[in-house]
């Protein structure tokens, strides 16, 4: 081949058009898939949301510029308070007077915890957000009279010793908390009180069970797997699913994925592995509802996920906690991300988006410092991480009903994983207001270009409102203390031909458009 015609081919190649049609109906958006997941663990409450000394601190010790970008993210409901820390929590040292309050060790995660923050404290932080709380009890170290007596503290108005105590504490009305999760990744080895998922099963009906008597009016999560690799995967969701059916609304799922081996095309498509994980969960737990000739639906409370540098390259955890003197809020999990973080990121929001009629809540995690899309500096600045844009954007842009995409004619990219995957992904929403499309290029070399045919919405005569890319020449760019501002979506430029909208996505990104009178 000659040198021109190589090139023309490699043009060819790099520039191919994805034709993209507004098909079916996927289901109603639940606004709780916007949901973030906030755990007691390294700086994320402490030196994170909650700083006294802070010049931005409010009366509490709240820094506001930090529920200020809490705000702008858009999370709807909050995950509290952990995580594998919720597995040896007390909950009632977090409540009383502070100064009486125990210090106590965190095995999780290898801290001291001063609970100088509890279920009143971060209460209040979220009304001050705007969030709802989701709450999970202690089954690792507890068992069901511990989840009653704080069920009844934070939910039940009648007089009674633990009402009083939390009148005395400040608060005579109800918190009312709707979601409940039934401990905290059961199924993992490192968790306290790890249980096989047969004594998992039995404890959390009974803890259901218990809890309904008290509170009808609850949803309740059992815990799922906390990965799609774990050895237990699809046999524990049947097993605790078939002690539990009855009993819960969800069964949770919990995911992270980072690049590995520099492997970035691998990385860009991790959200195949989602979609599978998704539509693995729901096989599991519909032929439990089929044995049992039930039309009742278990949910899916997908109330894990990011991306996690978690492992070394040779598999070693990262950051596996050494003994160094149990610190109160020493540095953890401060993963710091770039473009194709939040490329992917982006992506796991299409595909959670691409299953809302089983995906009725998720939870970012985390929120704050911890693996993170805010960050923060002790005396200092509050920054947003890549991560953050497209998860403010899909929150703020993608609510109403999720409409299914037909991709043609997209690049594709070749997965050890997964085998030949498409580059783009897309989904759409439509709300009383208006549509948006997200848009995912995964492809880490090929740029796409991209028509969107919008004529299945009757949409002639809507306007682009506003259209966003993610996407940088660098994708290893990341916002930092240093810079915290170098990464920030751009406007996209999209054309358009009657009910066609024509746009470029460049490799390693993410876009939004949005249409509206
Ligand atoms: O989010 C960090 C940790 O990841 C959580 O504590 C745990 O539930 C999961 O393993």
């Amino acid at each position: 081949m000659s040198d021109a015609d190589e090139r023309a081919s490699k043009e060819e190649r790099e520039i191919m058009t994805a034709r993209v049609r507004v098909s079916g109906v996927v289901g109603e958006i639940d606004p709780r898939v916007y949901g973030g997941f906030v755990e007691h663990l390294g700086r994320h409450i402490y030196d994170g949301i909650h700083e006294s000394a802070h010049p931005s601190a409010d009366e509490e010790g709240f820094r506001t510029d930090v529920i200020a970008l809490v705000q702008e993210l858009g999370v709807t409901t909050i995950r509290y308070p952990g995580g594998n820390f919720v597995s040896g929590y007390r909950w009632e040292d977090g409540i009383g007077p502070r100064e009486s309050r125990p210090r106590r060790l965190d095995l999780a995660w290898r801290s001291t915890e001063t609970n100088q923050v509890g279920l009143h404290e971060f209460s209040h932080w979220l009304e001050k957000v705007g969030s709802d709380l989701m709450l999970a009890v202690n089954l690792g170290t507890r068992d069901v009279a511990e989840a009653l007596d704080l069920l009844e503290y934070a939910n039940v108005d009648a007089d009674t010793a633990w009402t009083r105590e939390r009148a005395a504490n400040g608060r005579p009305t109800p918190f009312g908390v709707r979601m409940w999760c039934l401990g905290n990744e059961m199924d993992g080895p490192w968790q306290l009180g790890h249980r096989n998922a047969e004594d998992y099963g039995k404890l959390a009906s009974r803890a259901a069970k218990a809890m309904r008597m008290l509170d009808p009016t609850i949803e309740l999560v059992a815990c799922g797997s906390s990965g799609r690799d774990m050895p237990t995967f699809g046999s524990w969701e049947r097993e605790v699913l078939r002690h539990t059916f009855d009993d819960v609304d969800f069964i949770s799922c919990h995911a992270y994925y980072q690049e590995r081996g520099g492997e970035a095309q691998e990385f860009l498509v991790s959200a195949v592995d989602t979609d599978l994980f998704v539509r693995e969960v729901v096989a599991a737990v519909d032929e439990v509802a089929a044995e049992r000739g039930s039309d009742k639906r278990i949910m899916l409370s997908f109330d894990e996920w990011n991306v996690w540098y978690q492992f070394a390259d040779d598999g070693t955890k990262a950051g596996d906690l050494v003994d160094d003197g149990w610190p109160v809020a020493p540095r953890l999990l401060e993963d710091q991300y770039n473009v194709m973080d939040a490329v992917v990121v982006g992506d796991l929001l299409i595909t959670l988006l691409q299953h809302s009629d089983r995906v009725r809540s998720a939870s970012l995690a985390q929120l704050v410092n911890v693996i993170a899309p805010i960050m923060t500096e002790p005396g200092g600045p509050a920054w947003r991480q890549t991560t953050f844009f497209p998860f403010s954007l899909t929150s703020r842009l993608g609510r109403g009903t999720a409409r299914t995409l037909e991709i043609e004619g997209a690049p594709r990219v070749q997965s050890a994983r997964f085998g030949d995957v498409s580059a783009v992904n897309a989904v759409a929403t439509t709300d009383e207001t208006g549509t948006s499309v997200f848009l995912a290029n995964r492809s880490v070399a090929e740029t796409a270009e991209v028509q969107i045919d919008l004529s299945a919405l009757g949409a002639a005569s809507v306007a682009v409102a506003e259209a966003w890319i993610v996407t940088d020449a660098d994708y290893r760019a990341a916002n930092t203390l240093a810079e915290p501002e170098r990464v920030a979506p751009q406007a996209l430029s999209v054309t358009r031909e009657g009910d066609v909208l024509h746009l470029s996505l460049p490799p390693v990104a993410w876009a939004v458009i949005r249409l509206a009178d």
